[in-house]
Formats: C-alpha cells, structure tokens, sequence
C-alpha cells in the first residue's frame, strides 16, 4: 500500500485565501493595511527563492510589501539600524530578516533587536519564552505549518509517539515543545546528532517528524509500517539532467518510504508552502493587534 501524499501546497493556498478577505476586512473595517517587511543580505540562492515565496505571498494576499535586499558588505550597524527604524514605524507590523546572515553578522543580536510585536518568525527569546509558557506570542511559522497538515490531513497526535529528528531552534525544538501542548498531548522524543541508535527510535514513532537538514537519511527500514512522515528538508542535491542543476530534496527516501507510510509529505509542496502560509497568518496578526491598540 502506498501512502497517502498530503498535498501541502493546496493546504497552504485554502489558508492565504482565507488570509486575503481578513486582510481586506480589517483594511475596511479599520483602515490597517496589514505590512510586512522582508530584509535579505547577501545573494544566498536558496535564501533568495525563499524570499521571493515570501513576497509572492504578500502580493496574493493583499499585504504591503516592504522588501530591502542589502548587500553581502552590509555590516551589522547598518542592519541593525534598518531594523531600529522599521521598529519604530507604525505602518510595519512585521519584520523578517531572512536567515542564514552572513557570518560577519551576529544573528542573534539582530533578532534580538526587533521588538517582540513585530517578530513574526517568532524567534525572538521573548516570543520563545511565551511559546513554552503557553501564553500568547507569536509561534515560529514552520512548526505551526506542520501541525496545520497534521490537522487537515486528519493525523491523530492525542497518545501517539512523535519522533522529532533534529533540535534546531527553527523547527526541531520549538515543534518538539508544541506536540507535547496539552492540546495536542503527543509524547515526544527528540532525536539528534548525539542519537545512539536512530533507526530504533524513528522505528517507533506513529509521527516521524523530519527536520535534521540532511538529504534521504531517512529510509524505509527506520519507518515503523503506518507511521505518518512530515518531511521539512529542503536540500539542494546536484543533478546534472535538471534545468538549474540542482533539484530538491527533502530528508525522507521519498519513494520507498511512500510504501511504508500512511501519511507522507513531498518535497517540494509540503511543508515549504505551509511556512510562508504561517508567516502571512502571523503578519496579519499583527496587524490586528495594532488596529486593536
Ligand atoms: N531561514 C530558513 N527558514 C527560515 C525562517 O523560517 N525564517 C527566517 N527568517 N529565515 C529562515
């Protein structure tokens, strides 16, 4: 038996067209044109298509979008004052900066200076504070991405066994602390570089959760049978016989895992279209919490 695909991409695009009337019920309503403002250094290639997703999505949605694309020679002042200033401007209501920065720029100084209001990648130790004390903040938008396809593809997390593989401060911790919420009352174990015997543990996961950044190590003999497979890799493996010479890849053994899986996510239109989803759910948020003050 084959596994079902669960197809984030249309998941993703029923949530941003929901997101389009709010947007434009609260620019009514309120006259709050929900903004957000993208800040990429450097030419990343990966980073640059992120973000290019990124304001695709704000165009559809109906948000203003205040992109800067700095150069690599940006230095840390220089940024940190473009974000003092989008800090302080009432018609931004979000600020992301995309990340990896370049290595002469101290990443968490940046995120450390965007105030907590408008930190929508919800990374900011404040925000990260609030999300394992279960009080209100913003949620980091690729966990919230994966738990919105679990719901929508009907995966019971209540009792089941949720195998996180990896501990990244983007995805692997902050995911690993929101399936433990009552709400979704999944045990969880977190798997790791430090992992003794990792076949033994995904083995016994009902949700293996993907997120180590390493492409296909997840294979078909470390899947227990049923097991549903959320994929959030996204590497770039050389291919010769494609157009850009790359293609993309995601953690899992896509194909023969597929046949012992019940649930699978793909790589590309899984998880990646359900994060810029999250982040545009997060940005009108803040929008509406201005319009509330
Ligand atoms: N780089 C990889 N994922 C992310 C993300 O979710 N937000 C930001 N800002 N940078 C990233």
């Amino acid at each position: 038996m084959s596994a079902f695909v669960i197809d984030g991409f249309s998941i993703a695009a029923s949530v941003r067209s929901r997101i389009t009337s709010e947007v434009s019920l609260l620019k009514e309503k309120t006259g709050v044109h929900a903004c957000l403002a993208v800040i990429l250094v450097g030419e990343n290639p990966a980073s640059v298509s992120y973000v290019t997703g990124k304001e695709k999505a704000l165009a559809e949605t109906g948000m203003i979008d205040r992109s800067y694309r700095l150069p690599e020679s940006t230095t840390e002042d220089e940024l940190l004052g473009l974000i003092k200033t989008l800090n302080s401007d009432d018609s931004v209501h979000g600020i992301l900066v995309q990340l990896p920065l370049p290595g002469h720029i101290d990443e968490s100084r940046v995120i450390m200076s965007i105030v907590p209001e408008k930190d929508v990648d919800g990374f900011h130790p404040v925000n990260v504070g609030n999300m394992v004390i279960e009080r209100p903040g913003f949620l980091p938008c690729t966990p919230r991405g994966v738990l919105v396809l679990l719901r929508e593809a009907g995966i019971e997390t209540k009792g089941a066994h949720a195998v996180v593989v990896g501990r990244s401060n983007i995805v692997g911790k902050p995911l690993s602390i929101l399936l433990a919420r009552r709400e979704y009352n999944a045990t969880v174990t977190v798997c790791h570089t430090g992992t003794r015997n990792l076949p033994e543990m995904t083995r016994q996961a009902d949700i293996l959760i993907a997120a180590a950044g390493s492409p296909a190590m997840i294979t078909a003999g470390m899947v227990k049978p049923g097991a549903a497979v959320i994929d959030v890799g996204v590497n770039r493996v050389e291919d010769p016989a494609a157009k850009k010479g790359f293609r993309l890849c995601g953690d899992v053994d896509f194909g023969p895992v597929s046949e012992i899986a019940s649930y699978i996510t793909p790589v590309p239109r899984g998880v990646g279209p359900m994060t810029i989803a999250m982040l545009m759910e997060n940005t009108l948020q803040a929008a509406k919490n201005t319009a509330e003050k």
